[in-house]
C-alpha cells in the first residue's frame, strides 16, 4: 500500500508517499527558513500563510517524484497537532479534503509520536525501545511500548533542547535556526573556554531544564567583547547540552536495567537528532544497548515520518473520521 504523509505543524511544509515495505517514494520538504530569518524565530502568522501558498505544490511534486496520481493513493495521513495552530490547520484540512475527494481512509497522526516511531521506518526495531525526543518544541525520555503506549521518564521542566539551541542562537547575534548553526560553530570555537552549569544533573531522574543554562549563556554574553568569545561560548554551550544529554541517557539505561524493561536500543530522534556531536556521545553511553537515530533527513520536520505512522495506524486499524479536530497541545499516547 501506498500512503501520502502531509506535515505542516511549524516551519516546514512537507509531503512524502511511503509504502509499507518501507520505500520511500519521495519525500518533498519546503522549508521557511528564509521567510523567518529577517524575525530570528518561527512567526506563527507568516507560517501559516506560507503553508497555505506551497502545500499544493509540495503535494503535487511527491506524487510527481514517486511517479504516482491521486488514485494510486491507498490512505492519506495529515499531522494533526501539536504544533503552531494555524499551520496545522492548513495541513490537515489539505489532508482530509483528498481523503474525501478521493474516498480513501484518513489518518489523523500526532507530530510527536511521528517523531517517536520515525526510527521504525529505517530500521527493523522492535517494541520496547528507549527514547530522547529532542526537538524545536518537545524534549523528553521515553519507553516506546507500542505505537500508542509511552511510559514517559521524564521532561522538560521549561525550554525544550531546539528551543534552547535557537534561543542562545539568537542571543548570541548568530541567528536562525540556531541547531545547526551552533553545531557549526562548535568546530571553530573552544568549546573548553566557558564553564557553564549543568541544570538537574546532580539529580538522578530523567528530567531536563534548560533555562538557567540559557541565563547562564546570557549572562557571560555580556562579558564577550569579540566575535571569537562568542564563538568560544556557542561551542561551550554545544558542548554543555551534549554533556547534559549524555548524563540524562545514562540516568535512563540505569532506570529501565532497575526496572527490568528490557530495551531492545535506545534512540534519539526529532531536530535536535541531527546533532552529530550530540549522537557520538549517546552512542559512547549506550555500551552494549544498540543505538540508532534516524537519517538526518528523517529527524528534522518530513512527510515520510507522518506517512510512516500512518501505515503504523492503518496496520492496525486506527484510522480517523474527517471531523477529527487539530489539537494546538496534544500530548504523547493521548
Ligand atoms: O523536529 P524539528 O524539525 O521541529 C519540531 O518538531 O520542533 O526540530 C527543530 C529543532 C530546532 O530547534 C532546531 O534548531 C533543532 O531542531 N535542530 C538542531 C539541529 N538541526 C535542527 N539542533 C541541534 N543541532 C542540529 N544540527
Ligand atoms: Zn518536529
Amino acid at each position: 500500500m501506498y500512503v501520502l504523509g502531509i506535515e505542516s505543524s511549524c516551519d516546514e511544509t512537507a509531503a512524502a508517499i511511503v509504502s509499507d515495505r518501507k520505500e520511500v517514494l519521495s519525500n518533498v520538504i519546503y522549508s521557511q527558513i528564509e521567510e523567518h530569518r529577517p524575525y530570528n524565530g518561527v512567526v506563527p502568522e507568516i507560517a501559516a500563510r506560507a503553508h497555505l501558498e506551497k502545500i499544493d505544490i509540495v503535494v503535487e511534486k511527491a506524487l510527481t517524484v514517486a511517479n504516482l496520481s491521486l488514485d494510486g493513493i491507498d490512505a492519506i495521513a495529515g499531522t494533526c497537532g501539536p504544533g503552531l495552530i494555524g499551520g496545522v490547520i492548513v495541513g490537515a484540512t489539505f489532508a482530509k479534503s483528498l481523503a474525501f475527494a478521493k474516498k480513501v481512509p484518513f489518518v489523523a497522526i500526532n507530530h510527536i509520536e511521528a517523531h517517536a516511531l520515525s526510527v521504525r521506518l529505517t530500521e527493523e526495531i522492535e517494541f520496547p525501545y528507549l527514547l530522547i525526543l529532542a526537538s524545536g518544541g518537545h524534549c523528553q525520555i521515553c519507553v516506546v511500548h507500542d505505537i500508542d503506549r509511552f511510559q514517559i521518564l521524564g521532561r522538560t521542566l521549561d525550554d525544550s533542547i531546539g528551543e534552547s539551541f535557537d534561543k542562545v542562537s539568537k542571543l548570541l547575534g548568530f541567528g536562525y535556526p540556531g541547531g545547526p548553526i551552533i553545531e557549526k560553530l562548535y568546530q571553530e570555537g573552544d568549546s573548553s573556554r566557558f564553564l557553564l552549569p549543568k541544570p538537574m544533573c546532580s539529580r538522578g531522574n530523567c528530567d531536563f531544564s534548560f533555562s538557567g543554562l540559557k541565563t547562564a549563556v546570557l549572562n557571560a554574553s555580556q562579558k564577550c567583547n569579540s566575535l571569537r568569545d562568542r564563538k568560544d561560548l556557542a561551542a561551550s554551550f554545544q558542548k554543555t547540552v551534549s554533556e547534559i544529554m549524555s548524563f540524562k541517557m545514562r540516568q535512563a539505561l540505569d532506570f529501565c536495567c532497575d526496572q527490568k524493561i528490557k530495551i531492545n536500543a535506545a534512540v534519539i530522534s526529532g531536530g535536535v537528532a541531527a546533532n552529530l556531536m550530540i549522537r557520538e556521545n549517546l552512542k559512547k553511553v549506550c555500551g552494549s544497548v544498540p543505538f540508532l537515530v534516524p537519517p538526518t533527513k528523517f529527524c528534522t520536520d518530513n512527510g515520510a515520518m507522518i506517512a510512516w505512522l500512518g501505515i503504523e495506524k492503518f496496520k492496525r486499524n486506527q484510522m480517523n473520521s474527517l471531523d477529527f479536530h487539530p489539537r494546538p497541545r496534544w500530548p504523547l499516547g493521548e
